[in-house]
């Protein structure tokens, strides 16, 4: 895994071109897109700060990215940050999901939900049509700390969905629970699966086992695709973890989710989907004509800004300054373990992520206010509470928390 670390001067100057080869609302026709520059009245061209704001410069120009430009040029007046966009799903395919080169299509999707939606729609479409069945004979397999996206792509595309219970401790799904939800799944009349696998889940971080589980799949003898979910962990897992199943180094994984949004600390609307050559055909819509390229997302129009964040990020950093990051997070979390370990808190922990989500029955409801801790479950009901250790974790802040809950359990002891 390798990519360049830019300096500013140099990212700039690469975002600046890339504008300059959009074709601009300002300075030349533009009569039948039914799109503008923002509304200058809101958004002043002319303020001075915007010279040195790339990323603030291409949201004034607002660029529509409408279409997948790996698999096909798409609207020509957007050329510039196109090629931006092509570029970021290089870096993040190639080199750090270790696709080959040119052997996958992608697109920056609204979000994680989106780029799970359009992974589910595009499996569906590819078992119907292969298969000549209908919705109600696919099934989606996934463990029960899933994100909630795979019950709205179930219910939107109108295929079966399996939530598979993981172990309380290890928060993973054995082989033996898989194998009876795959049987579940075939008494249901479900004759084609989709395997979701989390590199990272919300809740826990935790990281399936795709190792022990595939072989359960393959078992079934019925066709299978599979699709890994690192919306949360996708910009972390790769740097802690040399020696794992989940990318495209992997045959078995056709798509993947990863979003800059969270981790790379994208605005919102940065979700990135990733899928092999030869899938994003399945969901390509044909009465798109007037999009040039045609149209294979689920999105419809969006923002050519969100990427060019991700992008400047992404090379702000390089392949080796991002690990040197997640490295300084994860000793961190290191820490904190360390901490909670000491005071007998109990907690689930990959120690290749940096998520730690402690039993709430161990930390005041106060303490849990105080430092906005997120339940996995609101109101009375919450089992656990997270702490993500991310850039604005700062120690002083772990060391608040710690001697308030060490002061919360002092009379307990
Ligand atoms: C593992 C996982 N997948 C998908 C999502 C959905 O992402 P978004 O909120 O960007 O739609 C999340 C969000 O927390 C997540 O943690």
């Amino acid at each position: 895994m390798y990519w360049e670390q830019k300096s500013t001067e140099i990212i700039k100057g690469e975002v600046l071109t890339a504008l300059a080869h959009n074709r601009n609302y300002r300075s030349s026709a533009v009569l039948g897109l039914p799109a503008s520059y923002l509304d200058p009245e809101v958004f002043p061209p002319d303020a001075a700060f915007l010279e040195d704001a790339p990323f603030a410069k291409v949201f004034m120009e607002n660029p529509n990215h409408i279409g997948c430009h790996t698999l096909v040029g798409g609207e020509s007046a957007f050329g510039g940050t196109h090629a931006l966009e092509r570029d970021l799903i290089r870096i993040c395919a190639e080199e750090m999901m270790d696709a080959p080169a040119a052997g996958y299509d992608g697109y920056v999707a609204s979000g994680g939900t989106e780029a799970n939606i359009q992974a589910m729609w595009i499996f569906r479409n590819m078992f119907m049509e292969q298969y000549g069945i209908g919705s109600q004979h696919i099934g989606i397999l996934y463990s029960s700390d899933s994100h909630y996206s795979f019950y709205k792509a179930g219910n939107l595309l109108q295929i079966k969905t399996f939530e598979i219970e993981v172990a309380e401790e290890s928060r993973q799904m054995s082989v033996d629970v898989y194998a009876a939800a795959i049987r579940k799944a075939q008494a249901a009349g479900v004759r084609c699966l989709i395997g979701v696998f989390n590199m990272g889940t919300t809740m826990f971080g935790s990281v399936d086992d795709i190792s022990s589980l595939l072989p359960v799949l393959k078992a079934s003898g019925m066709p299978y695709k599979v699709h890994v979910d690192g919306a949360f962990g996708g910009f972390v897992y790769p740097f802690s973890n040399k020696e794992h199943a989940l990318t495209f180094n992997n045959p078995e994984v056709s798509s993947m989710t990863i979003d800059a949004h969270k981790m790379l600390q994208a605005p919102y609307g940065t979700g990135i989907f990733m899928a092999r050559k030869g899938l994003m055909e399945f969901t390509h819509t044909v009465e798109a004509s007037y999009v040039l390229g045609g149209d294979s997302t689920l999105s419809g129009s969006r923002s050519g800004a969100n990427l060019v964040a991700a992008w400047m990020i992404l090379n702000t950093h390089g392949s080796e300054g991002w690990r040197t990051k997640i490295a300084g997070l994860l000793a961190l979390t290191d820490e904190l373990c360390g901490i909670l370990d000491q005071m007998g808190i109990a907690y689930y922990r990959n120690p290749e992520m940096n998520l730690v989500t402690m039993r709430a029955n161990q930390i005041p409801a106060a303490l849990a206010e105080k430092y906005l801790l997120v339940p996995d479950s609101h109101g009375e009901n919450a089992h656990w509470y997270k702490i993500v250790v991310m850039d604005h974790v700062k120690p002083a802040i772990l060391r608040s928390f710690i001697e308030d809950l060490q002061a919360a359990c002092a009379p307990m002891a």
